[in-house]
């Protein structure tokens, strides 16, 4: 009996952002180059986004590559890219089929170009898919999205589309690369870090955060549900106590 049938599926998180890491040491781990890990960590997220569309999570983001990624070394950084090309030609099929559609958030302009046709062919043909939303964050930073989401702001200011004094912060989400998306409940790390590196800054500001020393190419369906499983034994409060949530559960009942 695995772990899903200890969780309830009525509080499933509408939306779980991962942190995939962890591939290096793994493949180290193992007297292995470091890409050896991230081939097998593409094996670790089809497994991932099976297990979310079959337990019924609307949006996925993955971190897979970041502004700073891009300091590695250069065979590392090539390695990446290409993995990436490969990957999305191989599962757009599935994907599909499996009724995923595909976004991507980060620098775009930034990827090689065989990268950007690629994903624009796979986002383009996932369209019309109303199943998992699956969010590639690619040369994606936190920092950069809200510098860019601050520039856009300040144009429509000066062209008189937007007013200052109105700006709160649902407006501001709308210029961020996830305006679409409603923010993640719950967000997972692996590998054993306890920080954010970069990612979703503004977005994370009430997930539950939630890290597992598992690295991510041994992370698969069963490590998810025990993350789940965890995320539905807190309380989450925003800003309120314990004794008013508790009051409006019992209403709500
Ligand atoms: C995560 O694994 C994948 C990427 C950042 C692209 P790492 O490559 O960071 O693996 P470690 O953290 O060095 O083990
Ligand atoms: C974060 O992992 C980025 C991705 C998973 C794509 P890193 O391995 O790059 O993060 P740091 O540098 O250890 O914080
Ligand atoms: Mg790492």
């Amino acid at each position: 009996m695995d772990t899903l049938h200890s969780i309830d599926k009525s509080r499933i998180p509408q939306h779980i952002a991962v942190i995939m890491d962890g591939n290096g040491r793994w493949a180290k781990e193992r007297g292995q180059d470091r890409v050896y890990g991230h081939h097998e960590g593409v094996v670790s997220v089809r497994d991932i986004v099976n297990t979310c569309g079959e337990i019924g999570v609307q949006y996925l983001t993955l971190y897979a590559f970041s502004t700073e990624n891009w300091n590695r070394p250069q065979e590392e950084v090539n390695a990446l890219m290409e993995l990436l090309v490969n990957t999305i030609r191989k599962e757009v099929e599935e994907l599909k089929k499996n009724n995923v559609r595909l976004h991507v958030i980060g620098d775009f302009l930034s990827l090689p170009d065989i990268c950007q046709k690629e994903l624009n062919e796979a986002v383009e043909m996932t369209v019309m898919n109303t199943g998992l939303n699956l969010i590639l964050a690619l040369s994606y930073s936190s920092r950069w999205e809200i510098m860019e989401a601050a520039k856009k702001f300040a144009v429509d200011v000066q062209s008189g589309k937007a007013d200052i004094d109105s700006l709160d912060d649902e407006q501001f989400a709308k210029y961020l690369t996830t305006s679409a998306f409603p923010d993640p409940e719950l967000m997972i790390r692996t590998s054993g870090e306890h920080r954010i590196s970069n990612y979703l800054l503004y977005q994370l500001a009430y997930a539950e955060l939630y890290f597992t020393p598992v690295h991510w190419p041994d992370f698969r369906r069963e490590n998810l549900l025990l993350a789940i499983q965890d995320y539905q034994q807190r309380e989450r409060r925003f800003g309120k106590t314990s004794e008013q949530i508790q009051k409006n559960l019992t209403r709500h009942v």
